[in-house]
Order: structure tokens, then C-alpha cells, then sequence
């Protein structure tokens, strides 16, 4: 299938990257393989992410892994991936037959490991690195995730920013730990270019009353899907008023309504995760084409003009 026409009104520049929608694939879903990043590029995607990667191989936890409930999903893969290695030939694979920018995704177990990973990223050239350190489901193994305390996000974001060269960095927080604007100045501040919020909510559980267990083996997870837009929203509000830069605004998307919410709140681009893996890859397009009428009945030429909306003036 080839790529959706493109519309003017829906391009968006993220950290002077060319986006062609403001919608980007999630890191986590779909993000493993070039062809399963090829499968969201040929739909209409402005972006892809890569799953998370680390300097070593990871086999994640055990299943059962994800679980779906009423109104989202509850995760704890744990970060399973193939290594720096085998996932930056899946990017240098994606870029050699797709235009559509690819962000590459890295984690380290230590502070220490970021550049290091950052390093070995850049070698494949991505459009941007976002640097996960806020997953909430492998606390069992590294403690709480790394945003938590303001000077070790200080430390990464500036090592990773050298690391990285000229590709621009984007930092991946959660809403777990509160004062999220707070937490995006100090990424700002250090020489982030772009904010990604934000990563699931939680840790939740969920329990099956037959065995009377919790679901998940790592009993654990991150929560995602359309019951963590409100707070989605609120974070991206919060996060627009401190900082300056550029937000993809990511959790709980599954509609051009949803988008819209994220991109008043002050999101430069969107991220879609949880949908796109569990209700198909055909919403990106109807989504494009919902924020496209949108704008077309509000008479906005641009999304760039309504972003930030819901605040007063800056
Ligand atoms: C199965 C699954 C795996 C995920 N893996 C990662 C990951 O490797 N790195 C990361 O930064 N976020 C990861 N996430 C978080 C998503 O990128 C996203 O921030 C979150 O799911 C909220 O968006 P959504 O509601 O659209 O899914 C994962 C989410 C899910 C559901």
C-alpha cells in the first residue's frame, strides 16, 4: 500500500525534523522490526520510534506480559530487546527504504551505559534519540526509573546531548512522579530538544479473582490505552508552560478528538502506542484525515496555529 495523500495543514517540525503528520508510532509497539515499522510508515505515520534498546540483549519478563482491561492495558515486557547491534540495523534497514523519519529509542541500567548507547544510536543515523528513563515496570531490577531524581536526569540528558552529536535528543517522562514541568525545565535546561510525555502510568495491577493472583508474572505494570488521556493531557499542559521546546504529546490517543486535546495542551507531535497495536494499524490514517477536517471547519491553515490553545497567551 502506498503512503496516504499528504496535506499541508497536517506537517509539523519537531527539533527541525520535517514531519508529514504530527502522529508518531509509540516506542514499544510495533517499533521491533523494520517491516513492522515499514507496516505503520505505509499507513500514514509522521514518525516511527523504535522499542526501547540497551547496549546488551534483554529477554524481558515472563509471560503473561499484557493484559487488556475495560478502557486500556496493563504491560510489563521489561524492556526485552535485541541490543544496540540488532536494533540499530533495523533502523539503518527502515532508513534505506523509507523516508518517514525514525526516532531511535535507548535505556541503560546505569547512568553510566546512556552515552554509551546514545554513541552506538547516532552510528545509524536516526532523525532523533529519545532516551526512555522512566519505564515503570523494572523497578524490581534498577530501582525507580531514573527520572525520579532531578540530578541524575540532569546528568543523562547532558551526557546523552554530547553523545548524540548533532542528532537532536528527546526525553521520555512519565506522570508517575508529579511535578512533571519541573522535571522537563531540568532535561531543557541540560540541552534537551524535544520533551516525549508521557510513558505509562502506574505501576498498576490487575488481579484475577479465579486464581487470586495479580495477572501479570511481574505482577506489575505500566498502564496505557484511552484511560490515561486526562492525565496525558495534563502533563503535556503542565510541561508546555514550563518549557520552550518541542512535545510529543503521547497516552492514551485513539482518535483525531484525542489528538486534538494533546496538540492544544501545547504537543508539537502525537504519539500513538496502545491503539495502533490492538486496534489496527488503519486508525492512523482516519486519524490524519479527522485532524485534517478539524482543522479545515475551525478555517486553521496550520496545526502549528491552534497548538497550545487551550492555554492563555504565553
Ligand atoms: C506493550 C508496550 C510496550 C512499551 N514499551 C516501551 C518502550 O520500550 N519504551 C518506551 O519508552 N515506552 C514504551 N511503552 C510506552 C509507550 O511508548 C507509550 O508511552 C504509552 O503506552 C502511552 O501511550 P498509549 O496509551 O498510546 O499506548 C510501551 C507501551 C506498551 C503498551
Amino acid at each position: 500500500m502506498d503512503a496516504p495523500p499528504k496535506s499541508a495543514r497536517l506537517k509539523v517540525e519537531l527539533a527541525g525534523v520535517a514531519l508529514e503528520s504530527p502522529l508518531v508510532l509509540a516506542s514499544g509497539i510495533l517499533g521491533v522490526t523494520a517491516s513492522s515499522m515499514a507496516l505503520v510508515a505505509r499507513h500514514g505515520i509522521g514518525a516511527v520510534t523504535t522499542k526501547s534498546f540497551s547496549l546488551e540483549e534483554r529477554a524481558g519478563h515472563k509471560g503473561p506480559t499484557i493484559v487488556a482491561f475495560e478502557h486500556g492495558y496493563l504491560n510489563a515486557v521489561g524492556l526485552s530487546n535485541p541490543g544496540w547491534e540488532g536494533a540499530t540495523s533495523e533502523i539503518c534497514d527502515f532508513r534505506t527504504r523509507f523516508e518517514t523519519p525514525i526516532i531511535a529509542s535507548i535505556f541503560g541500567r546505569t547512568v553510566e551505559e546512556y552515552p554509551l548507547i546514545a554513541e552506538r544510536a547516532a552510528l545509524a543515523l536516526p532523525s532523533l534519540i529519545e532516551v526512555n528513563v522512566s519505564c515503570p515496570n523494572v523497578a524490581a531490577e534498577f530501582g525507580a526509573p531514573f527520572e525520579a531524581d532531578p540530578k541524575t536526569l540532569a546528568t543523562i540528558t547532558a551526557s546523552v546531548k554530547k553523545a548524540a552529536g548533532k542528532i537532536p535528543v528527546a526525553m521520555k517522562l512519565s506522570a508517575n512522579f508529579g511535578a512533571i514541568g519541573r522535571m522537563a525545565k531540568v532535561c531543557a535546561d541540560h540541552g534537551a530538544d524535544v520533551i516525549t510525555a508521557i510513558n505509562t502510568v502506574g505501576p498498576g495491577m490487575i488481579i484475577d479473582l479465579n486464581v487470586r493472583r495479580p495477572v501479570l508474572s511481574n505482577k506489575v505494570g505500566g498502564v496505557s490505552g484511552p484511560c490515561i488521556l486526562p492525565i496525558a493531557v495534563r502533563a503535556v499542559y503542565e510541561v508546555y508552560k514550563a518549557v520552550e521546546i518541542p512535545i510529543i504529546g503521547t497516552g492514551g490517543v485513539a482518535s483525531a478528538e484525542d489528538a486534538l486535546q494533546l496538540i492544544l495542551a501545547g504537543a508539537t507531535a502525537v504519539g500513538i502506542g496502545s491503539a495502533l497495536a490492538f486496534d489496527g494499524v488503519e486508525h492512523i490514517a482516519e486519524i490524519n484525515a479527522g485532524i485534517g477536517r478539524w482543522l479545515v471547519e475551525q478555517g486553521v491553515g496550520s496545526l502549528a496555529e491552534v497548538r497550545g490553545g487551550a492555554h492563555e497567551p504565553r
